[in-house]
């Protein structure tokens, strides 16, 4: 009987990996409150979120200057995490009783967390990687039944659409062609690209049900429905 409750919470539990374009210099309240208000619905609904925060225009901020300062890549990643964490506690500060109240900053911490049923939120983990990663390793942790990358595009494209105008979204996509497609992009920190090839090794090797889909509500309901939305890892 117990086993049918666990088995019942591990299916519910969702993560979404929020775009660092969420949390801007000019970010205003009203920009953030759909999306504290969408994760009190979904909780109502008996889904569990958990929101890994980016660290969006004030990580790079910070990454950009330390790297005029000399800084090296370990410590931008660290200024990178710190801000995440910050978008993490601003989020948390407003859901309150509907939120674990802290920032977990371990995958143990983590796994601890959700068994509170709450709302968790987290920023970045460990350098090296950028917060995908570490919303794919929180999937595989908790068994998550589903990982949204809500990014500031609406799905992956052959090439970059800023660039490429002929360039077309892939409704559906292989890890091995999306790894061929991140293989041009930079590794750096602050400069991690739509997905990371980290998140993609444990996407693979977990078989976490994946979607990369434009930030918004509609698209993040579609994509918990199972409709059509931005682009599906195939695995
Ligand atoms: P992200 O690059 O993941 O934030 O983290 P973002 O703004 O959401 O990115 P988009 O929306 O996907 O473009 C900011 C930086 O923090 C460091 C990296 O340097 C990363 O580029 N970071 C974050 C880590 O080193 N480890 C983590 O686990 C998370």
């Amino acid at each position: 009987m117990s086993y049918m409750v666990a088995e019942q919470k591990l299916l519910n539990r969702i993560v979404i990996k929020l775009s660092g374009s969420l949390f801007k210099w000019d970010t205003k309240a009203s920009d953030l409150k759909d999306i504290i208000q969408f994760c009190k619905e979904l909780k109502a609904k008996g889904i569990q979120p958990i929101l890994v925060a980016g660290g969006g225009e004030v990580a790079r901020h910070y990454i950009s200057l330390g790297r005029s300062l000399g800084a090296d890549e370990t410590s931008l990643d660290e200024m990178g995490i710190c801000i995440s964490r910050l978008n993490a506690f601003l989020l948390i500060s407003s859901l309150k009783e509907f939120c674990y109240p802290i920032v977990p900053k371990t995958l143990d911490e983590i796994a601890q967390s959700v068994e509170s049923g709450k709302i968790v939120i987290v920023g970045g983990l460990h350098p090296g990687h950028s917060t995908n990663a570490t919303a794919a390793l929180i999937a595989e942790r908790v068994g998550a039944k589903l990982l949204i990358n809500a990014t500031d595009v609406d799905g992956v494209y052959t090439s970059d659409p800023k660039v490429h105008k002929d360039a077309k979204r892939l409704r559906r996509v292989t890890i091995k062609k999306l790894t061929e497609i991140l293989m041009k992009g930079k590794m750096n920190a602050g400069a991690y690209d739509l997905i990371d090839l980290v998140a993609l090794k444990i996407i693979e090797r977990s078989k976490i049900p994946t979607k990369i889909v434009k930030c918004s509500i509609p698209n993040l309901m579609d994509a918990i429905e199972g409709k059509e939305v931005g682009t599906t890892i195939q695995i």
